[in-house]
């Protein structure tokens, strides 16, 4: 049963945040932008052809760990709960989750409204009966839960290791915001992915196919279109890089050659090897993920991780 309160937003609305981050971004040395901005339309297909890729191993890794522990989930975390999702997207992994823990309400929530009123019909489809109610919005920023769950005792569910594209401050205060959003005595289940073989890591990130480069450059397609841009598209090549000081990969577009191209009306300049930083992901050791769940105020209660150690499903209480 699909539940909405709010429309999807008009295709051809220009969000005032992306010009905003966009020129911020390019004005700094280093220019870097914030990752929420890949997600339009053709960008959210885009990761999930990733999702997809045989080197891109978390997706599949987390689906098999979401799989097999069912029956833990289900006696860890009872029945009856509101199941809030942050970042849901095409929610594919969901329906595992919900089918062991017989949930009251799902209220999945994402910043691509058009995607996420999909993917919840799909899912509302899959369960008649079980209220799901979406929420467009950004979980970076301040969200209220559907009146229908107040008083529902609550589980939040991060997967896909989407914490790792944010710094460590950014990950802590959005770990917090959960807290309060959900309440005390919510529990959380979050996808963490390992620090792993570097080579392995690069694979992931820069595949024999192209699709995140296609992914990467995609930025400098919606750029053009939402932001009167003119980005030479053939100026810029992907590149996946292991910083280890850092455990984390990172995304560039690199400029090919020198670069001058305008964007909202200002003018920007690139030297040929310089580059925009796009995204961070940052991976983590055991210890490094309980460490950060307890700053954000969760307590680990148990931990599920593959035979190779790639990726872990982590159980929290607030
Ligand atoms: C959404 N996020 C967890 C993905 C990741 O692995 O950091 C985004 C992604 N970027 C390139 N490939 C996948």
């Amino acid at each position: 049963m699909l539940l909405t309160d709010d429309a999807p937003l008009p295709l051809r609305t220009v969000d005032p945040a992306f010009r905003r981050d966009i020129i911020e971004g390019l004005s700094r040395d280093p220019k870097a932008t914030p990752p929420i901005w890949f997600y339009d339309r053709r960008g959210s297909e885009l990761f999930e052809a990733i999702t997809d890729l045989p080197e891109y191993y978390p997706t599949r890794t987390e689906t098999a760990l979401l799989e097999r522990h069912g029956p833990d989930f289900a006696a860890a975390v009872g029945r009856g709960r509101a199941v809030v999702e942050f970042g849901a997207g095409s929610a594919r992994k969901t329906p595992h989750l919900l089918r062991a823990i017989d949930p009251a309400a799902y209220v999945p929530i994402d910043i691509s409204g058009d995607f996420l009123h999909a993917s919840s019909a799909e899912l509302a489809s899959l369960f008649p009966g079980l209220p799901v109610l979406p929420v467009v919005g950004d979980f970076n920023g301040d969200l209220t839960l559907p009146a229908a769950v107040s008083g529902l005792p609550r589980l939040g569910f991060f997967p896909g290791s989407t914490i790792g594209n944010m710094e460590p401050e950014a990950a802590v205060d959005l770990l917090r915001a959960m807290h309060r959003l959900l309440g005390d005595g919510a529990m959380l289940l979050i996808g963490m992915d390992r620090i792993k073989d570097r080579d392995r890591l690069i694979a992931a990130y820069d595949d024999a196919k192209g699709v995140t480069a296609a992914f990467n450059l995609n930025l400098v397609t919606r750029i053009n279109r939402e932001l009167e841009g003119d980005l030479p598209l053939d100026g810029f090549v992907h590149r996946a890089i292991w910083n280890d000081d850092k455990a984390r990969i990172e995304m560039h577009l690199e400029a090919v050659r020198p670069l001058h191209f305008h964007v909202a009306g200002q003018c920007f300049r690139m030297a040929a090897g310089e580059s925009i930083h796009t995204e961070s992901s940052h991976k983590y050791g055991a210890r490094d993920e309980r460490l950060l769940l307890r700053a954000g105020g969760w307590e680990p209660v148990r931990e599920w991780t593959d035979a190779e150690d790639l990726f872990s499903l982590i159980l929290a209480q607030a």
